[in-house]
């Protein structure tokens, strides 16, 4: 959603600014803005729209070597240049771009109103400046302090002034920052893509704390002024993975990234000659696990999907009871939590706001709180007690993709360590974990044969409503297919329990409604097929998606894509390859705008 950027540092500025906040557009934003400053004063640009507007008002040989850049998601305020970011005092000496949601802005704009200030736009960030001018005598990072100490609500802030125009002041509560550091400069940002053509040697701040940064010092605090020491840490993502690559889209280059990001989920974590799993992160849990009896998986959208994924593979290979909720649902529940509960938080960003507010209300109620999480250092692995990291990369492409098959990687990887701390056997973990080293090649294979998945969407991209069925473990396959193609090429789609079409969803098939079935080898096969029956019998297109070798179904359905056979707790990695690629051509072909499709930000910090 929103993103921050600032730099101190002696180069100019502006250039650094600006192409931060390019890489921050993934995230999504409609307005955007950035402030220059030094002792003459504070010159600020704002607009509302694509950075590119901003851009056009910007004079890149700006000298000055500090400054603040913003890219705004509205939410108090339409996205207009006023309301977008930064936000100044009324002596437009202080500058603040803001992450998070002020919740006693409305109180505070009263007091303040009462002191005389005017103020010029609906935010409540302008709160934040306002307060901040107000309290200012002299020393910046006090002048803060007070503040936050007033206000409630999450914030990730930076703040810098015209009379310490060496100095940014950044403070954190809810909403992440980096500190870069770099050779006589210092950057910050609100997500590692930000700075990574700087530096990778970052300093994440906690909630509670506050960074006095200037080009030769960073100095933490907490909120009451307590000295914090922290270590430096080393970004492990590239420069190329957050880049085009000669791809036409991030969605496509993660989609083609898919094996190689599960090498990389993989690597050291699986013995095949021992038949089982090491997962670093879990060695001081390692006792509690053995003896969990219960699991929540919690997460939303995707990773809600592959957390289902999770549940069928903990009940099979663990055989302990395992729920998936809406993290959203479940926050606000009353939910039963007792000795021996697990909860695992499942998210690609670790920011994703109704997830982690689940994983509070878990931790809080007593249960031991894992992670599954891609990005390193992001606040749901800051909170749990312990978790795995994905390692796939960084995901820019609004539609999640590969971060989707490391999320079931890792949950597959789990249930294996869970498994082997319980009844399954050397052999059998030896047999999962061999087939599940064999998934990156087998989903180049399946990307070999792309062309076959674009020709789908060639020929049904026209139809506004689609079915996905899919069964057990391709259950939440179905679901996952169907919101990547709502989600990016606008086609309305339902992902079901294959048998439950007969229970309603069935009278919505029309003579030619692509449905795709999920039908690959397995307990379920013969079901599945009779599903497949009862689509055509109504007159359904069937696109299914089968094992390979498997002739029947080509005599079943209308069209068929083949991925490569595998264990069916692992076929959800390699069939939701020609899911994720179907909705990728149908995008374009619709002419939509496949990496920021609209009203979708790619990391939901907002309830
Ligand atoms: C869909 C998508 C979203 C996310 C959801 C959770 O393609 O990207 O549904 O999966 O917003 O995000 P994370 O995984 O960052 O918690």
């Amino acid at each position: 959603m929103c993103g921050i950027v600032g730099y101190v540092g002696r180069r100019p500025a502006l250039p650094i600014l600006v192409e931060g906040l390019r890489r921050l557009e993934y995230r999504g934003y409609d307005s955007a803005g950035v402030a220059l400053v030094d002792q003459e004063g504070l010159w600020v640009a704002k607009s509302a729209g694509r950075l590119y507007v901003l851009e056009q008002q910007l004079d890149f040989t700006a000298p000055q070597t500090r400054g603040l850049g913003h890219t705004r998601w509205a939410t108090h305020g339409a996205p207009t240049e006023a309301n977008a970011h930064p936000q100044l005092d009324a002596s437009g000496r202080f500058a603040v771009v803001h992450n998070g949601i002020i919740e006693n802005d409305r109180a505070l704009r009263k007091y303040l109103e009462q002191k005389g200030v005017i103020f010029k736009s609906e935010t409540d960030t302008e709160v934040l400046a306002q307060l901040i001018g107000q309290l200012y005598d002299g020393n910046l990072e006090r002048a803060v302090r007070q503040a936050l100490h007033e206000v409630s609500g999450t914030y990730g802030i930076a703040v810098m002034c015209t009379f310490e125009p060496d100095v940014i002041i950044a403070a954190r509560k809810g909403s992440p920052l980096i500190v870069g550091v770099g050779q006589g400069e210092h950057l910050l940002a609100s997500d590692a893509a930000a700075i990574l053509a700087h530096t990778t040697q970052v300093v994440y701040l906690d909630d509670g704390e506050i960074a006095r940064i200037t080009p030769e010092q960073l100095r933490l605090t907490t909120l009451d002024a307590i000295p914090v020491t922290k270590a430096v840490e080393e970004i492990e993502w590239t420069l190329e993975q957050i880049e085009l690559g000669g791809y036409e889209h991030f969605m496509l280059k993660e989609i083609n990234e898919q094996p190689e990001a599960l090498e990389n989920c993989l690597r050291g974590r699986i013995d095949l000659a021992e038949g089982t799993v090491h997962l670093g992160g879990l060695v001081d849990c390692a006792r509690e696990l053995t003896r969990a009896r219960r699991i929540i998986l919690t997460a939303c959208g995707t990773a809600w999907h592959a957390s289902l994924v999770g549940e069928y593979l903990f009940e099979e290979m663990a055989r302990i009871p395992t729920e998936t909720e809406y993290a959203s649902e479940f926050r606000y529940r009353n939910p039963v939590i007792d000795d021996g509960t697990v909860l695992i938080a499942v998210s690609q960003s670790g920011e994703t706001m109704d997830t982690l507010a689940a994983l509070r209300e878990g931790k809080q109620r007593g249960a031991l709180t894992l992670g599954v999480v891609n990005v390193v250092g992001s606040t749901i692995p800051r909170e749990t007690d312990a978790g795995v990291y994905l390692h796939v990369g960084p995901e820019i492409g609004v539609a999640s993709t590969k971060a989707f098959s490391g999320q079931v990687a890792v949950l597959s990887l789990l249930a294996c360590y869970l498994g082997r701390r319980k009844h399954m056997s050397a052999a059998s973990a030896m047999q999962f974990i061999t087939a599940l080293s064999q998934i990156p090649r087998q989903m180049r294979e399946i990307l070999q044969r792309a062309d076959e998945a674009r020709a789908i969407a060639e020929r049904f991209g026209e139809h506004n409503n689609w079915l996905y069925l899919g069964r057990g473990f391709n259950y939440p396959v179905a679901l996952e297919g169907a919101l990547k193609i709502k989600e990016i090429a606008y086609i309305h789609a339902e992902g079901l329990p294959a048998a439950e079409m007969k229970h309603g969803p069935i009278a919505l098939i029309t003579e030619g409604m692509p449905v795709v079935c999920i039908a690959t080898a397995g307990v379920q096969y013969e079901k599945i097929l009779n599903n497949i029956s009862q689509v055509r019998g109504r007159g359904g297109s069937v696109i299914a998606v089968a094992t390979e070798g498997d002739k029947e179904i080509r005599r079943l359905s209308d069209h068929v894509l083949y991925v490569p056979d595998t264990l069916e707790p692992l076929q959800p990695l390699l069939t939701v390859i020609p899911l994720q690629l179907i909705a990728y051509h149908a995008a374009v072909l619709r002419g939509c705008n496949v990496d920021k499709p609209r009203n979708l930000a790619k990391s939901v910090t907002v309830e």
